[in-house]
């Protein structure tokens, strides 16, 4: 007798770009899992490919497309195979995706990514692909608590406290992309965290583009000071914050609420205050510092990092040499930093006195020189310290040994007893390195001593 066996449908989800975009994924994930199909990591296997799209930068861009391009062929041997194009790039360019690459049947940007299930639906092969409206953006429901998430940690989880920005920084396409700013209601958010609490995750990761300028009836400190009370949750994250926005209530909240984490991601951009009027970004370097003087005076051992960029039009070398001098005097414990990347229908990509490619690369490998030995030393004032240590699992780097994150965000490989995911250590640290500390359990540190003396 033949024994017909559905196997289940498969999906590969290809992520590029920023933790929004990364928790998009889950978002998308849960609703094909709804939709029946089960998550593969082979594109070949796949039964839907779905490209969550970045353009803050060219070369996210440039990867996607040629990624993109490889699934004509893919297409070819398997015409039933499903390709939807979603996130950033799928905003910005709409039915133009489809009409230069034909093997594309969805297209739908961030702000409809919950129709994904409806598409899917709705569509036998390649019906779709005239009808999906692109970039209307009315049709966001805030209330993400009703969206099915498949979460990829068991202990840390990423929750959307915002979409979009209103803060049209000169270089960036973000508020092309994402659209206006606007505040998940506080209430969806408590229950979508209380259920994570539930469920055994131990630390959240709020996210939105400008997370100081969260509203609604409690404002950000408020939501903050609701999360905090909510059992079972050890840890609170959030970002990005704006500078400009950073408020002194932000600073109470890090400073008094037990479970708000000792680090924040606070861009720069640039130390040259007359680039950063440049870049639209509403304050001076001399502003910027004295919010960073008030965190670290107001929270000693406070971890700061921070996005620089470099190269931005009409940058001189005194302006770089601001930015060098802003790193020395910040001591930032980490930066991502990127040569400035023009993007079409922002107001930098019409700007005059573009800076030469080779230059723009040669600041940056100064800026992340430099940013190296702070990094090292910023680590290095860590020895001989105890972290309490949030455990994720067996180390990937390190054979043997258990890893897990300090509240100031930082990477620890240490042995001792605790293994299990979402325990926390005090873990005393003996080595830093640049991009992660050794460290050792206290509990174990103490049985070696002992078992040390008994040899002796
Ligand atoms: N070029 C280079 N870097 C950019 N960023 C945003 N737009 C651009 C661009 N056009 C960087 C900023 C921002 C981070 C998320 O990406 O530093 O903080
Ligand atoms: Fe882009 Fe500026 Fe908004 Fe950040 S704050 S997303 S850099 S426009």
């Amino acid at each position: 007798m033949l024994n017909f066996k559905m196997t289940p449908k498969k999906a590969y989800i290809h992520t590029f770009g920023c933790q929004m975009n990364m928790h998009d994924s889950e978002k998308m994930a849960g609703i094909l899992l709804n939709e029946g199909y089960t998550l593969t990591d082979a594109p070949q296997d796949a039964d839907i490919i779905v490209f969550n799209t970045c353009s803050i930068r060219q070369k996210a861009e440039q990867k996607f497309r040629s990624e993109l391009g490889r699934t004509k062929s893919l297409k070819k041997e398997k015409p039933f195979l499903r390709i939807a194009v979603a996130g950033c790039i799928a905003q910005q360019q709409g039915r133009g995706i489809i009409k230069n690459n034909p093997q594309v049947d969805y297209v739908f940007g961030p702000q409809n990514l919950q129709r994904l299930g409806d598409m899917i639906r709705a569509g036998g092969p390649g019906v779709l692909t005239g009808d999906i409206p692109v970039g209307d953006s009315t049709l966001r429901e805030i209330s993400d608590s009703d969206l099915p998430v498949l979460r990829k940690d068991a202990i840390r989880a990423w929750v959307s406290i915002m979409y979009g920005c209103n803060n049209f920084c000169s270089y960036c396409v973000v508020p092309y992309t994402r659209g206006r700013e606007k505040s998940r209601p506080a209430g969806s958010i408590y229950e979508e965290i209380r259920k994570l609490a539930s469920a055994g995750f131990k630390e959240v990761t709020l996210l939105g583009q400008n997370v100081n300028s969260y509203k609604s009836e409690i404002g950000f400190g408020g939501l903050l000071r609701q999360i905090d009370a909510i059992e079972g949750i050890e840890r609170i994250r959030f970002v990005t914050s704006h500078p400009r926005d950073f408020s002194e209530d932000l600073i109470e909240c890090i400073k008094e609420l037990p479970k708000v984490c000792e680090h924040i991601h606070l861009p720069l951009q640039s130390g040259s205050s007359r680039i950063l009027k440049g870049m639209n970004r509403g304050y001076t370097y001399e502003d910027y510092m004295r919010k960073a003087d008030k965190l670290i005076k107001k929270i000693p051992g406070i971890a700061i990092t921070t996005d620089i960029i470099t190269g931005f039009p009409s940058e001189t070398v005194d302006d770089h040499a601001s930015t060098m001098m802003a790193l020395r005097a910040v001591e930032f414990d980490g930066i991502f930093a990127f040569k400035f990347s023009s993007r079409p229908g922002t107001k930098a990509a019409v700007m005059d006195e573009k800076v030469p490619d080779s230059v723009k690369s040669q600041r940056l490998a100064e800026i992340l020189e430099l940013q190296d030995e702070i990094t090292l030393k910023k680590n290095k004032a860590l020895e001989g310290t105890m972290q309490e240590v949030l455990i994720e699992g067996a180390s990937k780097t390190d054979k043997g040994k258990i890893t897990g994150r300090t509240r100031t965000n930082k990477i620890v490989n240490f042995s001792g007893n605790k293994v299990s995911p979402g325990q926390i250590a005090d873990v005393s640290i003996v080595k830093a390195m640049r991009h992660s500390l050794v460290g050792i359990d206290s509990q174990r540190e103490e049985e070696l001593m002992f078992k040390d003396k008994d040899f002796r």
